[in-house]
């Protein structure tokens, strides 16, 4: 089984499932972002919300199985201990310290998610409010460690998702301050 398993072309996979990972919480926190503005409603906006959660459950069920194929990996073998205690490894201790980070803040996002309804609201508000560095965290991580970074098309790919994140938190604090303005004429 494990020599089964150590003939897989890991590395590439690792490469594969890290890509897959980044670019499915780059979709999830931007579906995020659109369901926070005040224009969907009913079915729409449920459907809306499904997309969102499903994609960034399967990020970080990604991300997590990227960096666990580490530990069988025998190009780039990594121990238990430099994948889970960041910057711990020997290899780019400060990129794949921030990836450790990352993985940690996707998790601790989901679960919050789940228990929503028995948290007070505000707090699982600031602590989703941390999906944004969680994405910069895997954005500096993928450019700082990744062999693929110097591939035009992966580069390309890094800046747009950078840039289509920038746009969208510009036109969400736009609406979330229209939404503030509304509601405290609201109260009078
Ligand atoms: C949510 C968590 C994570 C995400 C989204 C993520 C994302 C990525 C991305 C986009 C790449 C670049 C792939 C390429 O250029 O081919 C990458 C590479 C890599 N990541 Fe992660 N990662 C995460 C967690 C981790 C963790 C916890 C570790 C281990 C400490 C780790 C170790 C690595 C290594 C060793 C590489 C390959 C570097 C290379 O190609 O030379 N990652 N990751």
């Amino acid at each position: 089984m494990v020599a089964f398993l150590t003939s897989l072309p890991t590395w590439e996979l690792i490469r594969f499932l890290g890509l897959l990972a980044y670019l499915l919480l780059f979709a999830g926190v931007s579906l995020g972002m659109l369901y926070s503005m005040p224009v969907w409603k009913g079915k729409g906006k449920a459907a809306l919300y499904k997309c969102h959660s499903t994609v960034t459950v399967a990020g970080t069920f990604c991300g997590i199985l990227h960096a666990m194929i580490l530990v069988i990996d025998t190009y780039m073998p990594f121990s238990w201990l430099e994948i889970l205690i960041p910057f711990r490894a020997a290899y780019k201790p400060l990129w794949n310290g921030i990836g450790t980070l990352a993985a940690y803040g996707t998790l601790i996002l989901i679960l919050t998610t789940d228990l929503r309804n028995r948290m007070p609201h505000k707090l699982w508000r600031m602590i989703h409010i941390g999906s944004y560095p969680v994405f910069l965290a895997a954005l500096i991580h993928g450019l700082g460690v990744g062999s693929d970074t110097k591939h035009p098309a992966v580069y390309l790919m890094y800046v747009l998702s950078f840039g289509i994140m920038v746009l969208l938190l510009i036109v969400r604090l736009f609406f979330g301050r229209k939404r503030d303005r509304a509601y405290l004429a609201h109260r009078g």
